[in-house]
């Protein structure tokens, strides 16, 4: 064989047993899930490795720099796990330290989060409109989605307002109800979101209150507002990198692992509302 052949061979062969390689997700806790059971719907060949860090959620009201710092912790962390591929599943992480983490994984894994698909999504289908966006204090504060939709010149008008209590209130269990309902129709009714033909769902814990807003806005305004979910866009775009790159796994899954890093049965109990059942969670503790 002569060198070339041998390159080559060796290519194919860390190609094919890369395919394997699970996808890692990373969420500030459990809100993520929502985008990995959509990853999981339209992915079911690939194994999961999950890691929540409740040990420090609500990410929403942490500083960048905190952010930022637990970002390249869990990263490591799925990249001990040979994580093909990483999807940051959170909006506040996305915000704060998505750029850094990209710089920091470089050719060790393909890095996607959750912004950028729906920016792109919300350009090349909002083009001269005005939407509006919810999410934390700190993906609101930071400017993350203006600043990419800005970059477009789609001559788009973005609203956005901080809805700190929803994902809590979510966490809670408090949707489908008279509670959820004044408190999405206290913030919505906000006058920056009077004019709206979208709103970007800028959370990943806000698919679970989707219907609700819908309903809301059907009640309220005239006009038709596209509620934008980001799971299904943000599952998409892992779909398309792995068949465009070749790494799609063919074979039968191996079973998906999800870490919390602070275990209670509270959380486990709540896995079910993100995730359509209840799984099993292992604790990995980020700075041990
Ligand atoms: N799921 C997180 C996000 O998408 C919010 C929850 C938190 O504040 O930790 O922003």
């Amino acid at each position: 064989m002569s060198k070339n052949d041998e390159q080559n061979s060796l290519k194919l062969y860390l190609q094919e047993t890369k395919k394997i390689n699970p996808i890692g997700i990373f969420d500030s806790g459990i809100g993520g899930l929502t985008v990995a059971q959509a990853v999981k719907e339209l992915l079911p060949h690939e194994q999961i490795i999950y890691f929540g860090d409740t040990a420090h959620l609500p990410y929403g009201e942490k500083s960048r720099v905190a952010l930022q710092a637990y970002s390249i912790k869990a990263v490591d962390f799925l990249l001990k796990h040979n994580c093909k591929i990483i999807l940051f599943a959170c909006n506040s992480a996305s915000s704060a330290a998505f750029e850094l983490i990209k710089e920091y994984t470089a050719t060790r894994a393909k890095v996607i989060d959750v912004i950028q698909p729906v920016v792109n999504y919300v350009t090349t289908n909002f083009e001269g409109k005005n939407i509006g966006l919810i999410g934390t204090r700190q993906t609101i504060n930071s400017n993350a989605y203006l600043q990419k939709i800005n970059k477009e010149n789609k001559n788009i008008t973005l609203s956005s307002l901080a809805t700190p209590l929803l994902a809590s209130m979510i966490e809670e269990g408090f949707f489908n109800n008279t509670i959820s309902q004044s408190v999405i129709s206290e913030y919505l009714s906000d006058k920056s979101l009077q004019k709206i033909e979208g709103l970007i769902l800028g959370c990943t814990h806000y698919p679970l209150i989707k219907k609700e807003i819908d309903l809301f806005f059907q009640k309220t305004f005239k006009n038709k507002v596209d509620v934008i979910d980001g799971s299904f866009i943000v599952a998409e775009e892992v779909r398309i990198f792995l068949e465009k790159t070749s790494l799609l796994n063919p074979y039968s899954v191996q079973e998906d692992i999800f870490y919390v890093s602070d275990l209670t049965k509270s959380f486990e109990e709540t896995t079910k509302i993100f995730f359509k059942k209840t799984v099993k969670l292992e604790l990995y503790k980020l700075w041990e």
